[in-house]
Order: structure tokens, then C-alpha cells, then sequence
């Protein structure tokens, strides 16, 4: 049942190729448009949108902070990302025009479950994203976006987080394509760049030997941090997670410029840090993460760094190397997140932990 793999959560990291694949399945016509069957918002009501909150607990919100990056720059819509736990205990500002995105691997997340119908009582519309039919979350929302990823079984999230950021472009391609905005062109070629993902993974998974040998070296690290920048940041904060909550290690994601406000103090001789490098762009992300990952090397820490393919500029700043390949900044946490899943999984192995049940976790949290 685990497919000759030691957990389902490392079956279900090598099942993300497949899970990605199949998210992508039919959706699209003969005639270049993109169709989302079970999104049931008529296209005037997308039209006339003006606001999208996302709302998602743990893994699922960090997804919900990638989307943000696309959807803004795709639809030039404005969305705002929260943890459904403080949603539902404020005031928001929500009206028949704001769509609620729920995100939801499980869709009987308490606190999802409630913010959501705290949003639809102030008449807002809600569209699920999640993985489970028939769900609760689902149930109660306008409209929904299943994802493909099969049942995830391990607690930690990782097929599920890739299908829900699938779920979360497609989303924004769809807003695109109905909105009219620039990007309603490009749409064939972002959804042939999203086609070639699930190849990419595989590439990445080949790798994987390199990124356990890595996990092993560090099973007396008492803290990691990790850093990453744009659609990266939500990327070093997953890694964080899974690193926490499988192996039980002291574990921090950062915004890169935010280093040298406060969290730079904390780098001291040795300690590894995770560095999710952007692909060289024609903006200056790329310069900006190189000259956090200066700093914090300069201050004694052992940069681990995960960057594109040729790039040869991050080489003389990087202790250990990873290589991602070549996709756009945008669907960048697609391959990024990887090696962080893999390292989580091989550290916790190494330490004698369940993975698949990590202590004082449930894979739905159904209470508050
Ligand atoms: C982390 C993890 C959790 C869930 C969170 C939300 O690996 O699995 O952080 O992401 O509990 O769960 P869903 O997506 O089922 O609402």
C-alpha cells in the first residue's frame, strides 16, 4: 500500500507528479479556453469582483499566500490572505462582491469550516478548494474547485499543498480569462509552462539521494531557518512547517528582506540556513536574495541553497547547492518546495520518528 516506500507521506511526495498531472486534466477546450466545471459562479459574477479573501489554515495557507502572488498579478484583482482562526473572530469587510476562497485538504477544518460561514452570512461568495468530496466545506460554499491528489494519508501535507496551488493558478488563469485582463492571452502558455511541472518534479525527485545525505548530516541541529522572497517566501515558511511538525526541530521561514529588522541577530557560527533562490528574472529579486544570503554567510551560517539551474552567481555564496529547474518565478514553490519536503521526511526518519503521525497532530482538526 505504500508502493515499497517506508511512509506514505515519502509515497506521497513521489506520487506529486501524477497528482499534478491530473489536476491539470481537462481543462481546457479545443478552443484554447479554460473551463472549470465545478466553479458555478456565472461569469458576470466574477466580473464583477472586486476583492478575494483567501482563507486556510497550516499548509493550506501557505498555499493561499502563493496564490495571492498570482492571482494579483494575473487579474489585477485584490486578495487578501488570513488565517481562517482570526477571520472568523473579526469584523472583515465583506460584501456580495467579495469571493471567499476556502482552502482545504480535508474540508472539515473547524475553524475554515466557521469562517466561511461567517463570510456567507455577510453575502459573500464562496469557492472551496479542496481534495475531499462531499466534504463540509465544500458542501456549504457557492462553488469549488476539486483538487486530484487521491487521498493523502500521511498527516503532513505535500501532494495536497501542490494540487491546492494548481487549484489556486488555474483559479487566477480562469478570473484572467473572464475579466479580460493582459494575461487573458497568455493564457495557453502559462497553462503549457503549469503542463511541463509535473516532468520538472521528477527531476528534482531524482535528486533526491543528495537532499537525504543533507537531512542526515543535520539530525543534531537543534534550529534551521529558512528564507525566500516573493512566491519563495510562503515556500520557506512551508519548509519551516514540515520540518517542525515531522522532526520536531526548532524551524523559522522568513521574508529575506526582512533579515536585517530583527531575525538577522539570530544567525550564529553553523546555523543552517534555507535559502529558496528566485529564478534570474529581469527584476531585481534575484540580486536582493543574493545579498541577504551574503549577509547571513558573512555572520557564520551554512546557507543551503535551492536555485535554478545555471545559475552560477549563487555558486561562490552557497555552501550546499541544490538544483531546481527553470520555471517561471510564479510556479517556482511547484519545485521548490520539494527538496524541503524530502529533507523534513529524511531528518525525521533519522531521528526514529512517525512520520506519517507525528506527535500531538491529527490529519483533520475538526475541533477549534
Ligand atoms: C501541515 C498540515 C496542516 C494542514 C492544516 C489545514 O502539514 O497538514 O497544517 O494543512 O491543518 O488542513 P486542511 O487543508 O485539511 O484544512
Amino acid at each position: 500500500e505504500k508502493d515499497g516506500h517506508d511512509w506514505f507521506m515519502r509515497k506521497e511526495i513521489f506520487e506529486q507528479p501524477r497528482a499534478v498531472a491530473d489536476s491539470l486534466i481537462g481543462r481546457r477546450t479545443a478552443r484554447g479556453q479554460l473551463q472549470l466545471d465545478e466553479m458555478r459562479l456565472a461569469d458576470e459574477e466574477i466580473r464583477e469582483l472586486d476583492k478575494i479573501i483567501i482563507i486556510a489554515c497550516g499548509t493550506s495557507f501557505y498555499a493561499g499566500m502563493v496564490a495571492k502572488y498570482a492571482i494579483e498579478h494575473w487579474t489585477r484583482t485584490p486578495v487578501e490572505v488570513e488565517l481562517a482562526s482570526e477571520f472568523r473572530y473579526r469584523d472583515p469587510i465583506v460584501d456580495n462582491t467579495t469571493l471567499v476562497v476556502a482552502i482545504s485538504q480535508s474540508g472539515e477544518t473547524a475553524d475554515t469550516l466557521q469562517a466561511i460561514r461567517h463570510a456567507r452570512e455577510q453575502r459573500a461568495k464562496v469557492l472551496a478548494i479542496c481534495n475531499t468530496n462531499g466534504s463540509s466545506i465544500p458542501r456549504e460554499s457557492d462553488a469549488v474547485i476539486y483538487t486530484h491528489a487521491g487521498p493523502e494519508i500521511g498527516v503532513a501535507s505535500t501532494k495536497g499543498f501542490l494540487t491546492q496551488l494548481v487549484a489556486c493558478y488555474l483559479l487566477a488563469l480562469y478570473i484572467a480569462q473572464v475579466k479580460g485582463t493582459r494575461f487573458g492571452d497568455e493564457i495557453d502558455e502559462i497553462m503549457e509552462q503549469l503542463e511541463e511541472i509535473p516532468a520538472h518534479i521528477d527531476t528534482v525527485l531524482a535528486d533526491a539521494d543528495q537532499v537525504y545525505e543533507l537531512a542526515r548530516e543535520h539530525v543534531s541541529t537543534s534550529s534551521v531557518l529558512f528564507l525566500g522572497r516573493h512566491a519563495g517566501y510562503p515556500v520557506a515558511l512551508e519548509g519551516a512547517l514540515k520540518l517542525k511538525e515531522l522532526a520536531y526541530i526548532h524551524a523559522e521561514g522568513f521574508a529575506a528582506g526582512e533579515l536585517k529588522h530583527g531575525p538577522i541577530a539570530l544567525i550564529d557560527e553553523g546555523l543552517p540556513v534555507l535559502c529558496v533562490v528566485p529564478p534570474k528574472g529581469r527584476d531585481q529579486l534575484h540580486g536582493k536574495m543574493l545579498s541577504g544570503i551574503q549577509e547571513v554567510r558573512a555572520r557564520g551560517a551554512r546557507t543551503i541553497c535551492l536555485a535554478e539551474e545555471g545559475d552560477t552567481s549563487i555558486e561562490p555564496y552557497a555552501d550546499v547547492l541544490l538544483r531546481l529547474p527553470k520555471v517561471p518565478v510564479l510556479l517556482q514553490p511547484l519545485v521548490a518546495i520539494i527538496p524541503l519536503q524530502l529533507f523534513a521526511c529524511e531528518l525525521a526518519t533519522a531521528l526514529g520518528h512517525d512520520v506519517d503521525q507525528p506527535r500531538n497532530l491529527a490529519k483533520s482538526v475538526t475541533v477549534e
